[in-house]
């Protein structure tokens, strides 16, 4: 009887291993921007070193509103199947296989685009097995705002334009320095790319008479994320300051430039007499000495001359 309860409690623990066992997942929502690279997870028990073999793993999709449900990955037995993987995922979806080994299977998607929203089913078998739900959300932010600016001088009318792409749909405001939203002669409209994100065009047409600066914001309702770009149309101001600058630059460029020339003149015209003092004071005390005045004779024969000149120079000195 001893003997036998040590095994009857082995093998109920071994029942109870393969009855329990359980996938879990870290996180259950992921957000992903548009256009990046997301990795999703669930884990499963690993007792000791992980047998790839024994190893079967499925990662499917299921989109919210669509009862069907497109494989994204499988491994097989340790082998990678990607056979029945659907287009969507073809050269976007991968296993990161040196995670398996800690008892994790974590699925990558690179360029994340909107359609991959939805639920992912991730499917475990390995001495055992079970599955968990993760959902995945796609968020796309009005990042880049390209800009308009047309001005029509006749109606004295200024055109303002912003268009960006995102997802979800958000509002555009128009405002000026005080934050007064400018309703009024705003047309916003929107129409959906080939990649199902919103493309929106918001036009402000308006008479301006002040030097006020405007803005286009695109806020992201469900997201709470908003994106803005600002007109500068103080032009008159703007030039102005650009014409006070450019004065306080160039007055002490123009100083500094005088005094520069100046300290040359004035370098070049002492070194200039200092060598017409030499020279006359050469042609005082040796007259022969100017090489002008040997020039029949070969170079080293002046040389010759000029140092017998020092030479004896020196000795006049002594
Ligand atoms: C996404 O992953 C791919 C392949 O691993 C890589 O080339 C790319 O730079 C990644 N993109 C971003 C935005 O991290
Ligand atoms: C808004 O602009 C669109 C085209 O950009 C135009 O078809 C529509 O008539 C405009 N709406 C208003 C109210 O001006
Ligand atoms: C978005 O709409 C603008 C016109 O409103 C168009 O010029 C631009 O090509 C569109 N961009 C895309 C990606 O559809
Ligand atoms: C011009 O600005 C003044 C105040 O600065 C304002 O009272 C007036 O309505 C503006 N005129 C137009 C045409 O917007
Ligand atoms: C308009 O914007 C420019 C640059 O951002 C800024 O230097 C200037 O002070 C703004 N003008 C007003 C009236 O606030």
């Amino acid at each position: 009887m001893f003997r036998i309860l040590p095994f009857l409690i082995l093998e109920v623990q071994l029942y109870l291993i393969r009855a329990f066992f359980t996938v879990e997942v870290p996180q259950l929502r992921y957000i992903a921007e548009y256009g990046s690279n997301i990795t999703m997870e669930c884990r499963f028990p690993v007792d000791g070193q992980l047998n790839l073999k024994d190893l079967s793993v499925s990662w499917a999709q299921k989109e919210l509103e669509e009862q069907k449900s497109k494989e994204v990955y499988t491994l097989q037995k340790g082998e990678e199947d990607l056979k029945s993987q659907h287009s969507d995922f073809k050269g976007r979806a991968t296993l990161l296989r040196d995670k398996l080994n800690l008892g994790s299977s974590v699925l990558q998607i690179t360029n994340v685009k909107l359609t991959d929203k939805g639920s992912y089913l991730c499917l475990i078998d390995y001495r055992g097995a079970d599955y968990k739900y993760v959902t995945l959300e796609v968020k796309a932010s009005y990042a880049r705002i390209n800009v308009q600016k047309i001005s029509e001088p006749e109606e004295e009318e200024l055109i303002l334009t912003c268009q960006s792409e995102g997802f979800p749909l958000a509002e555009v405001f128009w405002k000026n320095e005080k934050n007064l939203i400018v309703n009024e002669s705003v047309n916003t409209t929107y129409t959906l790319t080939t990649d199902g994100l919103y493309n929106i065009s918001s036009m402000l047409t308006f008479k301006p008479n002040t030097s006020e600066n405007y803005s286009c914001t695109f806020w992201n309702k469900e997201l709470n994320a908003e994106t803005s770009y600002i007109f500068t149309l103080a032009q008159k101001s703007v030039s102005h300051v650009g014409r006070q600058s450019l004065i306080l630059f160039i007055i002490p460029t123009c100083v500094i430039a005088v005094i520069l020339i100046s300290a040359l003149i004035i370098f070049l015209k002492r070194k200039s007499l200092s060598k017409l003092h030499a020279k006359k004071d050469n042609k005082r005390k040796y007259p022969w000495l100017h090489k002008e005045d040997h020039r029949d004779l070969t170079p080293q024969t002046q040389d010759l001359i000029m140092a017998n000149v020092k030479d004896s120079s020196d000795c006049t000195e002594v």
